[in-house]
């Protein structure tokens, strides 16, 4: 765990608050918003082009979106758990937390508090070897972050053009389910990202991450592919259950094949188990924590696939 005080986090919300970003009008180190939570603008996003960020470290850098229709079918976790598995082969790992009212990552990566600045940039704590940015490190105790569109648009480029990524090999930008105002800012701002879409295997969320995927037909993304989490469950004596039902993240797949007119496959199914849940707590991923259990062998096959 790095541990930062309340102080340091203060301090150094304080210090980005006052300095001008170099995105005119940017949220965090803008004058227009201070980093506080709570601050909103009446204007709609579509008032401001979002160009793609071009003056950054991540050109060579593989990006994938983790998307879903419905929250809590476990796309942080998934995503803590394929950056941290790519980072034990070696490659060099980032995390965008872009779950701006909702974030996780650094409970589930172990991260506590802030970073340094160094020489203009902000440096992002590493944790398992994966480079992460959450608005997690700017905001002290548990307070909400109620922020609108426009805002929300304007911390993210900030995170994507100020962190001293270094030069990775793959960046996760961890969603927030549904179609809303990040979703659409990371479409803009990463056009490049290809989505892989989260569902579990009940026809409620499947349904609805179906029509998450289908916004890609606006964005132009690239979906790469479904995952279906909490797939089942084996009991101690070998028996296996399906708890949420089966077939969800098949039938994305298919739905999603049929609209978008072009393949679009189940890349894994993921088990449920007690050591995932523990794990997102501890803030030790379990491909971590116990790298031969099958739901880490399942994040260790599916990180294989999207980088090979
Ligand atoms: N395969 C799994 N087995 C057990 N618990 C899981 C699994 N995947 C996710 N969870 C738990 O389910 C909850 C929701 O997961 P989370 O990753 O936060 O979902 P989301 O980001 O989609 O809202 C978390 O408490 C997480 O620890
Ligand atoms: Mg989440």
């Amino acid at each position: 765990m790095i541990e930062v005080t309340a102080a340091e986090r203060a301090a150094w919300a304080e210090q980005l608050a006052n300095r001008p970003s170099r995105h005119a009008g940017a949220g965090i180190g803008g004058h227009e918003h201070s980093l506080a939570p709570g601050g909103a603008s009446e204007s709609d996003i579509e008032d401001e082009p979002t160009e793609p960020v071009d003056e950054w470290d991540l050109a060579s850098a593989q990006v994938f979106a983790v998307a879903s229709g419905k929250g809590g079918v476990g796309k942080s976790t998934i995503t803590a758990n394929l950056a941290a598995a790519l980072a034990q082969k070696g490659l060099k790992v980032g995390v965008l937390d872009a779950d701006l009212n909702g974030f996780s990552m650094p409970r589930m990566l172990g991260v506590q508090g802030a970073a340094c600045k160094s020489e203009g940039s902000i440096v992002a704590p590493e944790a398992h070897g994966v480079k992460m940015m959450s608005l997690g490190m700017f905001t002290t105790g548990q307070e909400a972050v109620i922020w609108r569109g426009p805002v929300m648009n304007r911390a993210l480029q900030q995170f994507l053009t100020e962190t001293d990524w270094g030069d990775l090999d793959v960046l996760f930008v961890d969603l927030p389910p549904g179609t809303g105002d990040v979703a659409i800012s990371i479409a803009k701002l990463l056009p490049q990202a290809e989505i892989l879409l989260v569902t579990t295997p009940q026809l409620v969320a499947a349904e609805v991450a179906a029509r998450a995927g289908a916004m890609t037909l606006h964005t132009h993304q690239r979906v790469r592919g479904i995952i279906e989490n909490m797939a089942y469950f084996d009991l101690p004596d070998g028996t296996r259950i399906t708890p949420f039902g089966e077939g969800g993240g098949t039938q994305v797949a298919q739905t999603l094949t049929k609209q978008l007119g072009q393949p679009t496959e189940l890349l894994a199914q993921i088990p449920l188990s007690d050591e995932v849940r523990k794990g997102s707590d501890a803030g030790i991923p379990v491909v971590i924590s116990d790298p031969d259990s099958a739901p880490a062998r399942a994040v260790q096959t599916l990180a294989n696939l999207l980088v090979e």
